[in-house]
């Protein structure tokens, strides 16, 4: 009988890769993917440990799920809590002490041994135990890639890919080199035919992703290691693969070759996410970035030398420790001089086991929350600023979802905007005939006429079906 797996992701890209990797690994062994947890069998909270609030959202989930699985008891069924991810590698043992409920709980770097574990579980839990204790947060010498299985479910035309993990530079705010352990590079043979793979699906587009994706330094086969930019013209030749894109870079790493594959490789798309996180030299070098404001700048001049029209975006952190109202007025130099056309920012929190978290001149929270303000109203005029500068203009759109309404469906510009398409006015005579005449264009690359841009999408018009 078919078992349930209820997976729920939270934090970056890599967590939404693995998450459907665990899935994957899952499958063979008869689990189906559930849209609720309630009558899942198995569910896995995939974490994030990056802010506090993350690690607090899980614990009030697990909370939700507790009431499910005794419920689920009561009918005499068992069900099982597993929690992965970074919360789980950082706190692993801390989790399941403080979350009796848990059964299970493993890495980012293990859950390819999840049937192995669930079965300790199930052997553990038959004679009427509540819960079953399975910890594996290894950092195992043979990476999982080479455990993972090879077929993967089609889920939507814009797949990710995770080419590179982990991170060496250890950047004074950052948990990530402590949960997802050190950089490593996966071989260019295996990441082409995964791609092919997901081609051969029906995938057009592919996120390449890594914490450090542009250290890329993955074995080409041929005695050595090839950039990310050789492996982006290497992924350029598989037809059918429209559109690449990659993240997250570090501006340390951003080489000529990477620069110039999105000024000659047509699918490399023209989007580039570029965190800076500050832009006061003072606070760049408290946070080990190894960087200062004038290299990031010189990198986005080349980058706009060779791409005029690329579309930029960052991360920030604003009240860092020790950071003054000067450092933050750099910040905001910094954001008006580069005009992105995307950002995230974030307040910083301090993360256990890190070494500005112990630093005595902690910034006070309603100052934070000031300067955030501020930032976030400086960053949200330029998006829109950057989204208005589309109107007018015809732009090819990757259709990955349906819209809330009739005849529309939802996509990606090339610059990664979100654009609302309506089928149902367009130039040319297409045949829209049929039962569901607009789900033909569903997962297609269309070019779209920009007619209306607000701050968080724009709306478009079809002028002609692409593939
Ligand atoms: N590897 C990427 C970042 C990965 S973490 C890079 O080097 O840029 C994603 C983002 O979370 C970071 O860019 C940073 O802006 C934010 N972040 C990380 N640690 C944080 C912390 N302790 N407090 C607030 N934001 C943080
Ligand atoms: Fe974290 Fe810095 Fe590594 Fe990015 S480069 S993952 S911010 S330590
Ligand atoms: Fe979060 Fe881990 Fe990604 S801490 S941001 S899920 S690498």
């Amino acid at each position: 009988m078919s078992k349930k797996v209820f997976i729920k992701t939270y934090g970056c890209q890599m967590n939404v890769y693995d998450s459907k990797r665990m899935a994957d690994v899952l499958k063979p062994h008869g689990y189906e993917q559930s849209e609720s947890a309630e009558d899942a069998d198995l569910v896995i909270l995939n974490t994030c440990h990056i802010r506090e609030k993350a690690a607090e959202k899980v614990y009030s989930e697990i909370g939700r799920l507790k009431a499910h699985k005794e419920v689920q008891a009561e009918s005499g069924k068992n069900m099982y809590i597993a929690v992965a991810g970074c919360v789980a590698q950082a706190e692993g043992p801390e989790m399941m002490k403080r979350a009796p409920a848990i059964d299970m709980v493993l890495g980012p770097q293990t859950y390819h041994r999840l049937p192995d574990m669930l079965k300790s579980a199930e052997e553990q839990r038959t004679g009427g135990r509540r819960s079953a204790r399975v910890l594996d947060t290894d950092f195992p010498v043979d990476t999982k890639f080479d455990h993972l299985p090879t077929d993967s479910d089609f889920d939507g035309p814009a797949a990710f890919l995770t080419i590179q993990e982990g991170c060496d530079k250890f950047c004074t705010f950052c948990v990530v080199p402590y949960t997802r352990g050190a950089e490593y590079s996966r071989p260019v043979k295996d990441i082409v035919d995964e791609a092919k793979r997901l081609v051969a699906k029906g995938v057009v587009e592919i996120t390449l992703l890594g914490q450090n994706v542009n250290a890329f330094h993955g074995d080409d086969g041929k005695g050595g290691t090839a950039t990310l930019g050789a492996l982006i013209s290497e992924l350029d030749k598989i037809d059918g693969l429209d559109r690449i894109r990659y993240t997250t870079s570090h501006p340390r790493d951003m080489d000529d070759g990477l620069i110039f594959a999105h000024r000659d490789i047509a699918s490399c798309m023209p989007y580039l996410h570029l965190p800076v996180q500050s832009g006061s030299d003072r606070i760049l070098d408290a946070m080990n970035r190894k960087h200062t404001r004038e290299e990031y700048f010189r990198v986005i001049e080349r980058l706009r030398e060779a791409k005029p029209d690329l579309a930029l975006s960052s991360d920030f952190i604003v009240g860092f420790p020790g950071e003054t109202d000067e450092d933050f007025e750099d910040t905001l130099d910094l954001v008006r001089r580069v005009k992105y056309a995307q950002a995230y920012s974030f307040k910083y929190s301090p993360r256990p086991g890190t070494p500005a978290s112990v630093n005595e001149d902690q910034v006070p929270e309603d100052v934070k929350s000031e300067r955030l303000a501020r930032l976030q109203a400086l960053l949200n005029e330029h998006q829109l600023e950057f989204n208005e500068s589309t109107l007018g203009r015809e732009m090819d759109v990757l259709l990955e979802r349906e819209g809330k309404l009739e005849g529309q469906l939802l996509g990606r510009s090339p610059y990664l905007q979100s654009v609302h398409v309506d089928l149902t006015k367009h130039d040319n005579a297409l045949d829209l005939t049929g039962d569901k005449p607009y789900s033909k264009f569903m997962g297609k690359l269309v070019r779209v006429r920009i007619v209306e841009a607000g701050p968080n999408s724009l709306k478009g018009e079809l002028v002609r079906a692409l593939n």
